[in-house]
């Protein structure tokens, strides 16, 4: 039964093998005539190693037909499609557009090709200078966007109870982006476990953007070789009496094109339960490729649901610029921070402009759910020590996470003093959780209030001009009828505060900020 079997469909199969080679080599031959015909078409990936293992690679998925060039761009956490082109292989320009939220991106690059190698200029702005890429032809299908999955059924996360508190520690982004390792992360909590900040309330030491390596045959989300063992990392961070945070996008990539989390939320939640971190800051970036931003609820609950289900206590931070309102629907999806805005830069105009952008989200702060108006900047060098000391009060009078973005290894007494003082921790750790507000301006003078629990209340007397000036606080204008005595938090000194109206002298780009009872 068998033999005739074989004797049968050899012929047949025989046949087969060779109409299958025969088409085979056609579209070869019209592929490689189409390619000579149009040979931009292909996939083409700009590659470009980083030092720890990984590589930031740019792919462009062109197709050509004579004059006019589509297809797509692929570069970190953006998706382009190209809507625009002139020219051929000899000199082209595409521009490629995507929307992201209420934002239209747009990209352009002149291009030629030489031999086998796609040389390419882009530039940033109009006005800057062209970078140079070259990109050579990659396997059809490298680099292509994942299929997407459709975000799942909205419902309640369950409150994980954490972050009473706003949360303090430390993040490695402002400072050291890139270039953070397993070494800087040990000689950081060292720092931050014997210089005070530990005493005054510091404990989540935050890995930001650019641990991850890729992922291995079983999509177990790997480590760089900037850090060779996480969980090792992490023991070392917890026998400090410190916790370890780590970073994620939702997207396949993060802002900085390393792996997200997309499609494998559960397996990540776990491993990061394994390794024994105790705080994710989840950063939207790349799933701007795939998502709406009217579909952020649902994308983040799902890591929320799965933080949840490690069954580790895991603080979730939620970064995504402030978009779709975050504050009204963070917590329902766990969150307990969020960012409200863009990203701050250690200059004098973002920190205020983010800090003092805040006052209309006070009512949305509480204990365990908080506004994140981003990382400090103490330290850095940026701004004076009469900034830092402004920053470092908006922050505690908006209850906001207190997160050093400094080289804590190097800092200078001011900075560590700054970042300790005992009473302004006490303003932004205040159990009652309610966030500051505005209560009085003219023009660069500002007072803000923040109610403090056992009826006390902040004041802070901001001065945004650049003299020194003295600023009249009338206690009955900001609702202070009964003051039995009051504390200036910088000077460390108590204020007499019987008469009706205290006289503050606050220099350029300073703030007097007084605990009243
Ligand atoms: C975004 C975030 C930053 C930082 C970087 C890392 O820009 O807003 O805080 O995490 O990504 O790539």
């Amino acid at each position: 039964m068998k033999r005739k079997f074989y004797r049968k469909s050899l012929p047949l199969t025989l046949g087969m093998v060779c109409a299958v080679l025969l088409i085979g080599c056609l579209v070869v031959n019209f592929g490689s005539a189409q390619q000579s015909k149009d040979p931009l078409t292909g996939n083409w990936a700009v590659r470009n190693p980083n030092a720890d293992g990984t590589s930031r690679n740019t792919y462009f998925n062109l197709k050509q037909e004579g004059g006019r060039i589509t297809g797509s761009i692929r570069v970190t956490q953006f998706y382009y499609l190209i809507t625009e082109s002139t020219g051929d292989a000899a000199g082209f320009t595409i521009i490629a557009t995507m929307k992201d939220g209420k934002t239209d991106r747009r990209v352009q690059y002149e291009g030629k090709l030489l031999g086998d190698e796609l040389q390419l200029t882009t530039r940033r702005r109009p006005t800057d200078n062209p970078t140079a890429l070259v990109a050579h032809r990659a396997p059809a299908g490298e680099g292509a966007l994942p299929a997407r999955i459709d975000p799942p059924a909205l419902h309640n996360v369950k409150d994980n109870g954490l972050a009473r508190t706003p949360p303090m520690g430390w993040n490695s982004w402002n400072k050291f982006a890139g270039r953070v390792d397993d070494a800087t992360v040990r000689s950081i909590a060292d720092a931050l476990a014997s210089n005070g900040m530990k005493e005054a309330g510091y404990r989540y030491v935050n890995i930001d953007d650019t641990w991850e390596g890729g992922r291995d045959a079983q999509s177990n989300i790997q480590t760089n070789k900037k850090f060779p063992d996480m969980k090792a990392l992490a023991d070392y961070v917890h026998s400090k009496g410190l916790k370890l945070g780590i970073y994620s996008s939702p997207g396949p990539n993060t802002c900085a094109g390393y792996e997200g989390s997309y499609g494998h939320e559960l397996q990540d939640a776990r491993t990061y339960a394994a390794w024994g971190i105790d705080y994710l800051k989840y950063d939207w970036c790349g799933a701007r490729t795939l998502y709406t931003d009217e579909e952020m609820p649902a994308i983040y609950q799902k890591m929320g649901d799965a933080l949840l289900a490690s069954g580790r206590p895991i603080v979730y931070s939620l970064c995504q610029y402030g978009r779709l309102d975050v504050w009204k629907w963070g917590p329902d999806v766990g969150g307990n921070l969020w960012r409200t805005t863009g990203d701050i830069r250690d200059t004098w105009d973002s920190m205020t402009r983010i800090g003092f952008g805040q006052n209309e989200l006070a009512q949305w702060a509480r204990p365990s759910h908080w506004n994140d108006p981003d990382m400090l900047e103490i330290g850095n060098g940026g701004m004076t020590e009469t900034e830092y000391k402004t920053h470092m009060s908006l922050w505690a009078m908006l209850a906001a996470p207190l997160l050093a973005g400094n080289d804590l290894r190097s800092m200078t007494p001011p900075t560590l003093a700054i970042l300790t003082n005992g009473e302004v921790i006490a303003v932004d750790q205040d159990k009652l959780g309610k966030q500051g507000k505005q209560v009085w301006k003219s023009g660069d003078h500002e007072i803000w209030t923040r109610p403090l629990s056992g009826g006390a209340t902040a004041v802070a007397v901001f001065n945004r001009g650049k003299d020194e000036t003295k600023v009249t606080v009338k206690w009955a204008d900001l609702g202070i009828v009964k003051r039995k005595a009051a504390r200036d938090l910088w000077l460390s000194q108590d204020v007499d505060v019987q008469s009706p109206e205290y006289i503050a002298t606050v220099p350029g780009h300073g703030v007097v900020m007084l605990r009243v009872r």
